[in-house]
């Protein structure tokens, strides 16, 4: 059995790399585990987490040799000193049973890293042996991994009900446009925002012109009804959305429903589309909860990019701003909860009380989030808000709770008399 060590010494770890939050979980289930899968949107630095635990690896979207010889011969690939990494495997789909094969005739754990960036079509990987492989989503870098969060504020640290304090963040609400407007691209933190852009909207009509037709077969696919379809979920941003919705919005005509379901499937298969499930819980009140699930592009810098937004045009349209700034602020906490196993929600009522975020644990801990851009007043009518929700809980799930917390774009973080912790988002860490 080999027993990840983490050594970089060891592993093919690439010069530069920083730090990840789902390291860890990445190193416990090589330990655990015979195998794992890394899923993600292109480009979020899949391969590069995979080369810092590989002692071995192939690379399927680069290398032809490989793919010629694994067409013939799949098991040949999987040769090699473990954990091997194999990069791209959707791109030769019987590698999965080799690999699944292996793994179930021995007990070895860590054997093999497999990453990728799209879901296969058919459901061939659900058929795979319980406990032996685990699956490790990867997002864009949070706040916290790529140097813009001083990670003061821990998030385990809310869900176990302690107060909080940040000094006040350096950044001003214009950074923080800009840190939605460059996203959390790992390969792109340096570059100046404007080639950032630019390179994310080539990501996006390489998504809807190469990525979506290898998903949905050529037959039924125009590229332009994606990247229209991608400009509508751009504008929907953090909003419940319906189908018929997005495909109306879409410009300059509407879109047929059916090609809406299709394409959002497509792009949820692509990691590119990340819903965020409404939390069923009973009120006191019994108002009816909402169940539709608020749609996120995977990084609120594609959303950006597929309007044209840059931060000067979002410091002008607040209300535009604050619906990224809430997916930014839902990556991060989709980031930081996953080390938890934590899941992120929202909720809405009828009666129109809400919370943006709900982190739920697998033992019942919440916590419940307005997000706001800033100022005394938001913040405070935030709070209340919370408060009032809060209220309307039965008992057993107000046992549960960690905290109320508003997360903030500027401003001090700091517990409230009321209880309710204020936090902006530049301190939020793990
Ligand atoms: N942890 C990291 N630290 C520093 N830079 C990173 C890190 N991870 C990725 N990068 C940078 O981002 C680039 C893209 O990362 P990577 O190739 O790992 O993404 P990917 O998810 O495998 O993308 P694709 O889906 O296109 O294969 C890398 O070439 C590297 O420059
Ligand atoms: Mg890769």
């Amino acid at each position: 059995m080999i027993e990840p060590t983490g050594d970089d010494a060891t592993t093919m770890a690439p010069a530069g790399y920083r730090p990840r939050v789902v390291d860890a979980e990445v190193g416990r289930a090589l330990g655990a585990a015979g195998w794992l899968v890394l899923e993600g949107p292109r480009a979020c630095g899949k391969t590069w987490t995979g080369l810092r635990f590989a002692r071995s690896a192939i690379r399927l979207d680069t290398d032809v040799d490989a793919r010629t010889i694994g067409a013939v011969e799949p098991a040949a690939l999987l040769e090699g000193a473990s954990p091997r990494l194999i990069d791209e495997w959707q791109m030769l789909p019987a590698v999965w049973n080799h690999v699944r094969h292996a793994c179930d005739a021995g007990s070895g754990r860590g054997l093999f890293i497999l990453a990728g960036s799209a879901q296969p079509a058919d459901d061939m990987t659900r058929h795979t042996g319980a406990g032996r492989v685990r699956r490790i989503r990867m997002r864009p870098m949070s706040l916290f991994e790529s140097g813009d969060s001083s990670g003061e504020v821990s998030l385990a640290g809310l869900l176990n009900g302690e107060p909080c304090r940040a000094a006040r963040p350096a950044a001003g609400l214009r950074d923080v446009a800009a840190m939605l407007c460059r996203g959390g691209w790992p390969g792109q933190l340096d570059l100046p925002l404007p080639e950032v852009q630019q390179n994310l909207r080539g990501y996006l009509s390489e998504v809807a012109r190469t990525d979506v037709r290898r998903l949905e077969g050529q037959a039924s696919h125009r590229p332009g009804g994606v990247e229209r379809l991608l400009a509508s979920l751009a504008r929907n941003t953090a909003t419940e959305a319906s189908n018929s919705t997005l495909a109306s919005d879409v410009e300059p005509e509407p879109l047929h429903r059916h090609s809406v379901r299709a394409y959002l499937e497509a792009l949820r298969r692509l990691f590119v589309l990340e819903e965020q499930p409404a939390w069923s819980v009973r009120l006191r009140s019994r108002a009816v909860l909402r169940t539709s699930p608020k749609r996120h592009l995977a990084d609120p810098s594609l959303a950006a990019a597929a309007l044209g937004a840059d931060p000067d045009r979002l410091m002008s349209d607040p209300s535009t701003l604050g619906l990224f700034f809430e997916s930014l602020v839902v990556r991060d906490l989709r980031v930081l909860a996953q080390p938890l196993d934590g899941r992120v929600f929202h909720l809405r009522d009828a009666a129109g009380r809400e919370a943006d975020a709900i982190v739920e644990c697998p033992d019942g801990r919440w916590l419940a989030a307005e997000i706001k851009l800033g100022g005394p007043d938001a913040v405070d009518a935030a709070a209340r808000s919370l408060l009032r929700f809060a209220a309307e809980l039965q008992s057993d799930r107000l046992d549960q709770r960690s905290a109320l917390v508003v997360i903030t774009a500027v401003g001090y973080g700091y517990t409230r008399p009321d209880g309710v912790r204020v936090v902006p988002i530049t301190a939020l860490g793990p």
